[in-house]
């Protein structure tokens, strides 16, 4: 186990052998300096752990109350474990502390197996959002309104102060507080949907697309029923496995699709969605057909929150090409000869790294 006793005041008066070789030099080390702990957490506690460690200490040390805290500590060799620190003052008859007792456990794998379990609740919650695009724009909206309205009111009301006679400095400036506050709040919405689609965390791993296509006409066949639409699927026999973040393209299949549905929601008679799965090259193409109105301006649908759609967001196919980009693929829309129009995306067969 690694012990450690401390002087009233906290300075480290001895350590065991094993706390020792947990941090790769002596207490002697640290003669020089004008305080052992000091030294001892500044050397040693992950910087992003370190104020919240170092106010515990001060509060432990300045009420007599036992210390308990869970933070990042670094190993001699430089690698940063999780530890669990509890310490205890030892106190004489008249209740005075003479020592404190410290001991110091490295819980690091249980940290860690904790850290996959949520990891892997959070990919299945978001698994089970991820298939309506159109549900999560919609929340993206909501999200990043509330504060932005806030933001309109807080800068009438600030102007209002400013203006007043005389103008009221004080709640001008509490005003503003609350503007940055609630723009910061509107930013981190932002970054956080960013982090969403960028989801690095998931492995890449080889899969059949013709399984991913299956899996998507699954999630979709409600929605293909009640518009009348068959979807034809045709895949190349002994196409190579490609990797890829199955949410993700799970994702891009049902927003191409999503589309060539409502394409064809003014034609009448058949409606057929021809999904076609072929090696070309080095990579695999993706190709989803409709019988559709067809696209004017096969460059202007990509950009971000351009929509003819009443009820769209104009995010699907912004969010789908930065998807198969972040694959190191490309998507691309072509009208058809005959009517309607197809959206291609290819998957290079030798995978790219996540960025
Ligand atoms: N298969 C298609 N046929 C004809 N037009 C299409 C097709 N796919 C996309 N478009 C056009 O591109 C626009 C942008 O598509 P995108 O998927 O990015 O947004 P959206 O479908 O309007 O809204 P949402 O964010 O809900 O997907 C559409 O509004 C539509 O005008
Ligand atoms: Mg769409």
């Amino acid at each position: 186990a690694m012990i450690d006793c401390a002087t009233p005041d906290g300075e480290p008066v001895f350590r065991s052998r094993g706390l020792r070789e947990f941090l790769g030099y002596n207490l002697e080390d640290l003669d020089d300096a004008e305080s052992r702990l000091a030294s001892t957490l500044d050397a040693g506690v992950h910087p992003d752990d370190l104020a919240g460690v170092k106010k515990a200490y001060a509060h432990s040390l300045s009420t007599g109350q036992p210390y308990a805290r869970r933070h990042r500590l670094r190993r001699f060799d430089g690698e940063y474990r999780w530890v669990e620190t509890r310490a205890a003052p030892m106190r004489n008859v008249e209740g005075v502390i003479v020592q404190w007792n410290v001991v110091c456990l490295d819980i690091d794998g249980e940290v860690r197996t904790q850290e996959e379990l949520r990891l892997s609740q959070e990919k299945l919650a978001r698994a089970g959002q991820a298939a309506s695009l159109a549900e999560l724009s919609a929340s993206i909206a909501h999200e990043v309104n509330q504060p932005l309205a806030a933001v309109v009111a807080n800068s009438h009301a600030c102007q209002r102060w400013l203006t007043a006679e005389p103008p009221n400095l004080d709640r001008a400036r509490i005003t503003v507080e609350r503007i940055i506050r609630d723009a910061n709040s509107a930013a981190d919405v932002v970054s956080h949907i960013r982090a969403l689609f960028k989801q690095t965390l998931y492995p890449r791993t080889a899969s059949s697309l013709g399984e991913l296509i299956a899996e998507v006409r699954g999630l979709m066949a409600d929605e293909l029923r009640k518009n009348g639409v068959t979807v034809v699927v045709e895949l190349d026999a002994d196409m190579p496995p490609v990797a890829f973040d199955r949410v993700q393209l799970q994702q891009v299949l049902v927003n191409l699709m999503r589309n060539a549905v409502e394409a064809m929601s003014s034609v009448r008679g058949a409606r057929t969605m021809i999904v076609r799965a072929q090696t070309s090259g080095e990579a695999i193409e993706v190709r989803v057909s409709d019988s559709g109105v067809g696209i004017p301006m096969p460059d202007k649908i990509f950009e971000p929150f351009f929509t003819t759609k009443e009820n769209g967001m104009g995010m699907g196919l912004a969010v789908s090409r930065s998807i198969v980009e972040s694959h190191g693929g490309r998507l691309w829309a072509e009208n058809n000869d005959e009517k309607g129009s197809t959206l291609v995306f290819t998957l290079p067969v030798k995978a790219k790294d996540p960025e």
